[in-house]
């Protein structure tokens, strides 16, 4: 009787508030909503002893940096888990094992740098959703993810959202572990190409959100690993679209595609010209395609034709005037005989024009035999 008069007053002592109702300290506690929340209580660490009717677990805004296989026992009832904001860096193995029905978790805006191949692997697959957006640190994170997407047996998994993780590459197959994957939610990052295989074994997508982004275009293999997921939802607005002629191929596909696209949000950034302009149904010659490019090229290989001709002319010209320098002498003798000759011939005319114009001489004129020289030698 001493002893357990002893006991309750210990009992009534040491007993926080909470943990008499069954709640965890630091904790609020709803049996009716079976809902436990532990909001901004900086606590370190899981709490234990969460209790058995929870579905709706909320732990956010604390410090816990590390979580694994001790932080949550077996609670068969738990659904949801929300667990962002909490600076968690590490996920070890089997981290969710005991949680048999979670269907959705929420790791948003941590900074995972190390996540265990086996961090997200629970017996049954039972995980529908997972919330991983502004909660990957760098690129290890991203590559660790990927194995443990396959090695997590997450067969039912439906939706992930990656959304907000500066990613600028996604590892190809990267989601062909999670075969049953309806919406996969990757804007506000950074990617700028996919490659074909990037969205391979996805057979059962319906949404692939890729707005917020940094492509520039499509090239023609990513448009056909788009075009392969078939009559899905694709989003691809608010990205710095480059309407320059490269642009073509995906201005076609969107044309064209069975896809259904979020055509209205797709517009220019650049250049100038077209800077807002939707793609779908733009023209080989709005982007610039068509010719007037060429006359300007074929007046440039004029205009330098013309340049290499007066060149080669300017140097013959050169030459010319450097042969007949070197020839000079030559030149004055050639000059000179030539004048010399000239001036014999003229003589000769002029001989010839004084006789004629003498009337004495006529008759003999008529005679024939009329030799300028002879004649005068005999006047
Ligand atoms: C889960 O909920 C059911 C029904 O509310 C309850 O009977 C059962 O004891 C709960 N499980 C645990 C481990 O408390
Ligand atoms: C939890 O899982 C067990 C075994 O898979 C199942 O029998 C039970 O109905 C589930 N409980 C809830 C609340 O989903
Ligand atoms: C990512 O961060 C972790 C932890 O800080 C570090 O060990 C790793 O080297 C980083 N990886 C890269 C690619 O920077
Ligand atoms: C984009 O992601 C960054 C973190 O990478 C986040 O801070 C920002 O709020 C996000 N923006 C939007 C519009 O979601
Ligand atoms: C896209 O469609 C519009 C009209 O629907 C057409 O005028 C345009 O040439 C097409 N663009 C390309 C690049 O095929």
């Amino acid at each position: 009787m001493c002893i357990f008069a002893t006991r309750l007053f210990l009992g009534v002592l040491f007993c926080a508030p909470y943990q008499c109702s069954g709640c965890p300290l630091g904790c609020e506690c709803f049996a009716v909503t079976h809902t436990v929340k532990c909001v901004s209580k900086s606590l370190l660490r899981v709490p234990q002893n969460i209790p058995g009717y929870a579905r709706t677990v909320v732990i956010t805004g604390n410090n816990i940096h590390q979580i694994g296989a001790e932080s949550f026992s077996e609670l068969e009832n738990v659904t949801n888990v929300i667990l962002s904001n909490n600076r968690i860096t590490e996920l070890a193995a089997h981290t969710f094992s005991a949680l048999i029905n979670l269907s959705f978790l929420d790791l948003s805006g941590n900074q995972l740098a190390l996540i265990h191949p086996e961090a997200l692997s629970i017996p049954g697959s039972p995980l529908q959703e997972l919330d991983l957006s502004c909660s990957l640190f760098n690129f290890t994170a991203l590559t660790d993810l990927a194995t443990a997407l396959r090695w997590g047996g997450l067969w039912g998994l439906l939706r992930l959202d990656l959304s907000g993780n500066r990613l600028a590459l996604l590892p190809p197959g990267m989601f062909s572990h999670v075969p049953s994957l309806q919406q996969l939610l990757l804007s506000n990052n950074s990617l700028v190409a996919v490659y074909s295989g990037t969205f391979s074994g996805m057979d059962h997508l319906e949404t692939l959100d890729l707005t917020h982004n940094a492509f520039g275009t499509f090239r023609n293999d990513a448009l056909q690993e788009l075009e392969r997921l078939g009559n899905v939802r694709i989003l691809l607005g608010d990205n710095p679209y480059t309407c320059s002629c490269e642009i073509r191929e995906f201005v076609t596909w969107l044309n064209d595609s069975r896809a259904q696209v979020d055509v209205d949000a797709v517009r220019c950034v650049s250049p100038a010209g077209v800077t807002n302009v939707r793609l779908q149904g733009l023209t080989v010659q709005a982007i610039g395609c068509v010719s007037p490019v060429l006359p300007e090229v074929t007046d440039l290989t004029l205009q330098t034709s013309y340049v290499f001709l007066g060149l080669v002319l300017g140097l013959v010209g050169m030459i010319f005037l450097f042969v007949l320098y070197l020839n000079r002498n030559g030149m004055k003798k050639w000059i000179i005989e030539t004048r010399d000759a000239c001036r014999d011939v003229l003589e000769g005319y002029h001989y010839r024009y004084e006789i004629d114009s003498d009337p004495r001489l006529g008759n003999t004129r008529e005679t024939g035999n009329y030799l300028p020289i002879k004649l005068t030698s005999d006047v």
